[in-house]
């Protein structure tokens, strides 16, 4: 009774022009390995559930991407959203779509867009979860251990005394302010939100009841004398209706069931070309390359990415993004990643 979602429907806007609308971060190969990071994500899952109760999340627009990187999938595995309403409504239907197949069932939610190299590891984190979860109604949720004050994350505040396994969580903050990432950096007894869940079909179905009653009714309602062939329609209808909301915000900030276990694996959200730069091979001068051979003279700390090998001489450059994808260029400086999602919004309204 156990099942595995992965959540693949986000754009990933910060890695523009390789990410974009039409074909997002997850169906790439980002870091030149032979496999998409969906590919890898639902490889990694495999070891922790059968692979015919692996669910996929993502917008109808992606349905043939999918098909493509899965091939074994059969189309009951994949929920197709007519709508981007962001982590929760997708994961309530998941969940009510899991709890019909199998009422006891345990679930385990990733995102598909994560680098993690240490599959064992992941696996034993997991394994330790369910079993936790089997037991108690309980929203588990993994923490990684911060190294900078990341605003883009959840953080999740623990008992400083508690550094066993599985522990209570005090307070769970989704995406802070500066000012009070850097706090909870100092204070020490907080680990970031790897995104990842574990908790009973039934339980997290209980919550959204408790914690967003709307979107339950309008999901659950129905929901249970579906027939397969109804579902898709129902679907269409229903989910444009729903909030947009991340499940963070909805259910893990408001929750008192919440616990956490710290996770034992190395982990990288490829949020941004710097998170990718950090995560490859460098060479003498700390440049690392996609797909090119770099030449670099006087070059240092670049992250260069081209979408077929090509040869790249760089002079004089410092701590820059350079993107070669095949219709648009993008050379900026690695200190302003984090715009890049605007530049690409204001390039996308130009052209
Ligand atoms: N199916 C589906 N539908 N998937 C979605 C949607 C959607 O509408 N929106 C986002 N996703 C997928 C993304 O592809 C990604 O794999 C995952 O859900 C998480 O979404 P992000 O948009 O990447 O979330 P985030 O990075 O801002 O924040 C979350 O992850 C952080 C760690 O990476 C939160 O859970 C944070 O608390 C956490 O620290
Ligand atoms: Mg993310």
């Amino acid at each position: 009774n156990y099942y595995a979602v992965i959540m693949a429907g986000g754009v990933g806007s910060r890695f523009w022009p390789v990410s974009t609308s039409k074909f997002p971060k997850q169906f790439h190969d980002m870091l030149g390995v032979g496999e998409t990071l969906l590919q890898r994500t639902f490889n990694r899952l495999t070891n922790t559930v059968p692979y015919e109760n692996i669910l996929i999340l993502t917008n109808d627009e992606y349905l043939d991407l999918v098909q493509q990187q899965l091939p074994e999938i059969t189309k009951d595995q994949i929920i197709l959203e007519p709508a981007m309403r962001n982590t929760a409504p997708c994961i309530l239907l998941a969940a009510l779509k899991i709890k019909k197949k199998n009422p006891d069932a345990i679930m385990l939610v990733a995102p598909s867009d994560h680098w993690i190299q240490d599959d064992e590891a992941f696996a034993n984190d997991i394994k330790t979860s369910f079993e936790a979860v089997a037991e108690n109604d309980m929203l588990i949720t993994l923490g990684i251990k911060p190294t900078f004050a990341n605003t883009g994350y959840g953080y999740i505040q623990f008992k400083e005394e508690a550094d066993k396994c599985l522990q209570k969580v005090v307070k769970f903050t989704e995406k802070p302010t500066l000012r009070n990432a850097r706090k909870f950096l100092e204070e020490g007894n907080y680990l970031w939100n790897a995104g990842i869940f574990i908790w009973k079909a039934s339980f997290i179905s209980d919550s959204f009841l408790s914690y967003l009653p709307e979107m339950f009714h309008l999901f659950n309602e129905g929901y249970e004398e579906l027939n397969s062939k109804r579902e898709r329609a129902f679907i269409n209808e229903t989910y444009p209706k729903a909030q947009n909301i991340s499940i963070d915000y909805a259910i893990m900030e408001k929750s008192d069931s919440v616990y956490l276990i710290p996770a034992s694996f190395d982990w990288n959200d490829l949020g941004t070309w710097g998170a990718l730069h950090s995560e490859l091979a460098k060479d003498d001068y700390d440049n690392a390359v996609v797909n090119s051979s770099l030449i670099p003279m006087e070059s240092k700390g670049n992250m260069v990415y081209t979408h077929k090998h090509k040869v790249v001489v760089l002079d004089g450059l410092e701590d820059y993004i350079v993107v070669d994808d095949e219709e648009v260029l993008l050379i900026v400086p690695k200190e302003k990643e984090q715009d890049i999602k605007n530049i690409r919004e204001s390039v996308i309204k130009k052209h």
